[in-house]
């Protein structure tokens, strides 16, 4: 069974860096390969990652309507589709889901999805997947069951209560999450760092780590540089490896 990663948090926070980060982590690390899904409408983990994307899962959806060939089934199509969006890359893969359903009916198009997402998957010790900032999708058809949610929060009270509503929107859509942690991203040098470890303690929330504000992963973004590129030292990517080395563990 794949070890299932989930990113979950509010818009800006560094889900994505953070995801991008994780991968080349467990990359490094010798828990590969990786499966990266970006389950993110406005796809940019592909970029992160320094990888170009030509198909999409959700294309795959609408043509099924349409655009399967004669003698093909359905279901060979679907997981034609699959196939064909999944990018390899060193130590890792990627695919992306693209852009949300529009309107009529896809259930049979997800159903089909899920059950091909769930056998692709099986070839994968760890699965990360790069979430939107609502989590509603996420019981529909991604990952109906989660090892590790990482929440990513910036280093203010409303991101700590963001947090804390991440947490409860799980409980309320029922996805069932083995272990959920939180990453306090993009900390600037001067906040109490042990603060926010106690505020979390005391919503039932625990603290995975803080990662400093990195002036670099900022600057390599404007540039449109993948994150893989960061020095390994570059105090951001030192402080998610360390995060990782604690919250995995004798994994
Ligand atoms: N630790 C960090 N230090 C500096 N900038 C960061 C850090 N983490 C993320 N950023 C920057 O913040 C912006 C938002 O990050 P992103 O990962 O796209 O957030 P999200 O996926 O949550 O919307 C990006 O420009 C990214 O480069
Ligand atoms: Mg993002």
């Amino acid at each position: 069974m794949s070890y299932q990663i989930a990113m979950a948090g509010k818009g800006g926070t560094g889900k994505t860096t953070i995801a991008a980060l994780l991968i080349r982590y467990l990359v490094d690390t010798g828990r590969k390969p990786v499966l990266a899904v970006d389950a993110d409408a406005n796809a940019n983990l592909n970029e992160m990652l320094g990888l170009v994307v030509h198909k999409v899962i959700g294309d795959a959806r609408d043509e099924m309507k349409t655009k399967v060939p004669v003698g093909m089934t359905k279901e060979t199509y679907m997981e034609m589709k699959v196939q064909e969006a999944l990018v390899e890359a060193d130590g890792f893969d990627l695919i992306v889901m693209g852009r949300p359903e529009g309107p009529g009916c896809y259930c049979y198009a997800n159903t089909l999805l899920s059950k091909y997402l769930d056998i692709l998957q099986r070839n994968y010790p760890y699965v990360v997947v790069d979430n939107e900032a609502g989590l509603e999708h996420l019981s529909r058809l991604n990952q109906k069951e989660v090892d590790l949610m990482i929440v990513v929060t910036d280093a203010t009270k409303r991101g700590l209560l963001t947090a804390e509503r991440v947490r409860d929107l799980v409980e309320e859509l029922k996805i069932r999450v083995e272990d959920l942690k939180v990453i306090v991203n993009r900390c600037p040098e001067d906040v109490d760092r042990g603060f926010f470890a106690e505020e979390l303690r005391r919503r039932g929330l625990e603290l995975a780590g803080v990662v400093p504000a990195d002036p670099q992963v900022a600057e390599f973004d404007l540039k449109g540089r993948p994150v893989m590129e960061l020095p390994r030292e570059s105090p951001a990517v030192a402080a998610l490896y360390e995060i990782m080395d604690r919250v995995l563990d004798g994994r």
